[in-house]
């Protein structure tokens, strides 16, 4: 917990509001494998991470008279509940009234309230900045309203708020982690029937290290909703042949090849990747429970040529960060991390070779892009909660 922004978020509020808050922590997540298979109905491996969004929250007193402040963008913005619509894309507080929004289609009855946020998840690293900050507003509306909404139902909205307000269809993965994360934890999730379990993560002499390459290209959220549409269009051209297929996760490779012909060359490629990373998903986890973490690398890597060759999600600078890390002996494997075209790579590293490592990849970026690298440290938290 970063008991700083805690603080930071509390003075605020009262200097703003003139009133006690309640407080709480929404996390943000990794994942370890299963990128752009959840809105597949695919498997993905998240967790939820001590980076995360601090909110001090109260009601205002009025009926639907509301205000937000972001100390992070150093902007307050008040609004009232009975005109609720989202503002231009990008802006922040579309992750908060979409939730607000989505709460209301459920039928419960939101009064005005106050609210103050502020985090450490680096926005732009693939680390779901946004998912926490929806995630966050649901589960402290839910409190301090006593909405009687499950953990479950806060996801769903959460993730309709993004699709609603902020216009990126993603899928249910990051709001999941986000939500229902545990300390030392990952979470295998079946995003078709949403039955998820938790596996210790247990590294042995191997240690998680993300590096962002803090590239955060603008075309991420119009490629993503144009993968989603690629990937449904090669359902349909499935189902010619096999109509019980109702997403990619439930086509296997052979049935892919078999209408093959039938199908455009990119969306083959994009159908391809999701198969075999739905696969990898699964065969990452055994690794994971039998201990096989030069296998589980393996995948890593796999997965990052999938992502950079097939689906093709990830941009020269995630490359260059992934296959200096993947030519190395202290690295077991690494890849882009997140929904793509920038973000983080994830690097699954000997213990103790971390500072030489963060030193060599920090000297080789820097002269190839002329831009910094930061090296970000995970440890893996609860999910959302009251402080
Ligand atoms: C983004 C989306 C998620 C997921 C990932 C890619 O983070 O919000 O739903 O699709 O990209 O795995």
């Amino acid at each position: 917990m970063n008991s700083t922004i805690v603080e930071a978020v509390k003075e605020a509020f009262q200097e703003h509001f003139g009133q006690e808050p309640v407080l709480f922590n929404s996390p943000g997540r990794i994942n370890l494998i299963g990128e752009h298979t959840d809105y597949n109905a695919g498997f993905v491996l998240p967790a939820s991470v001590g980076q995360g969004i601090y909110f001090a929250v109260s009601p205002s007193g009025s009926d639907t008279g509301c205000s937000l402040v972001s100390l992070d963008f150093d902007e307050r913005y008040d609004f009232d509940l009975s005109e609720l619509k989202p503002l231009s894309q990008n802006s922040w507080q579309n992750y908060i009234l979409g939730v607000v929004a989505e709460i209301q289609k459920a039928g419960k009855r939101v009064q005005g309230f106050n609210m103050v946020f502020s985090g450490d998840v680096p926005r732009g690293s693939g680390m779901s900045s946004s998912a926490a900050l929806e995630c966050g507003t649901c589960y402290a509306l839910n409190t301090i309203f006593s909405l009687g909404f499950e953990r479950v139902d806060m996801v769903k909205m959460s993730q309709l708020a993004e699709h609603n307000y902020a216009g990126v269809k993603c899928g249910i993965m990051d709001q999941f982690a986000s939500m229902m994360g545990k300390a030392d934890q990952v979470l295998l999730l079946d995003c078709q029937s949403l039955d998820y379990q938790y596996y210790p993560l247990q590294l042995e002499d191997y240690s998680l290290l993300l590096c962002n390459s803090n590239v955060s290209h603008n075309l991420a959220s119009s490629e993503y909703n144009v993968r989603r549409e690629q990937c449904e269009s090669g359902v349909a051209v499935l189902q010619t042949k096999y109509p019980e297929i109702a997403f990619l996760r439930d086509a296997s490779l052979e049935q892919l090849e078999e209408v093959k012909g039938d199908m455009d060359e990119v969306v083959y490629r994009r159908c391809k990747y999701v198969i075999e990373e739905n696969e990898r998903v699964i065969s990452f986890t055994q690794a994971l429970s039998n201990g096989d973490l030069t296998g589980a690398g393996n995948l890593l890597k796999v997965a990052q040529e999938g992502m950079r060759y097939e689906y093709e999600v990830t941009c020269p600078e995630i490359d260059f960060m992934a296959d200096f890390a993947n030519s190395r002996t202290d690295v077991l494997g690494a890849r882009m991390m997140g929904g793509g075209f920038g973000g983080c790579t994830l690097n699954l590293i000997k213990k103790g070779s971390e500072d030489q490592f963060v030193e060599e990849l920090s000297e080789a970026y820097q002269q190839k892009f002329n831009m910094q690298m930061t090296p970000i440290q995970v440890q893996l938290e609860d999910g959302s909660r009251k402080l």
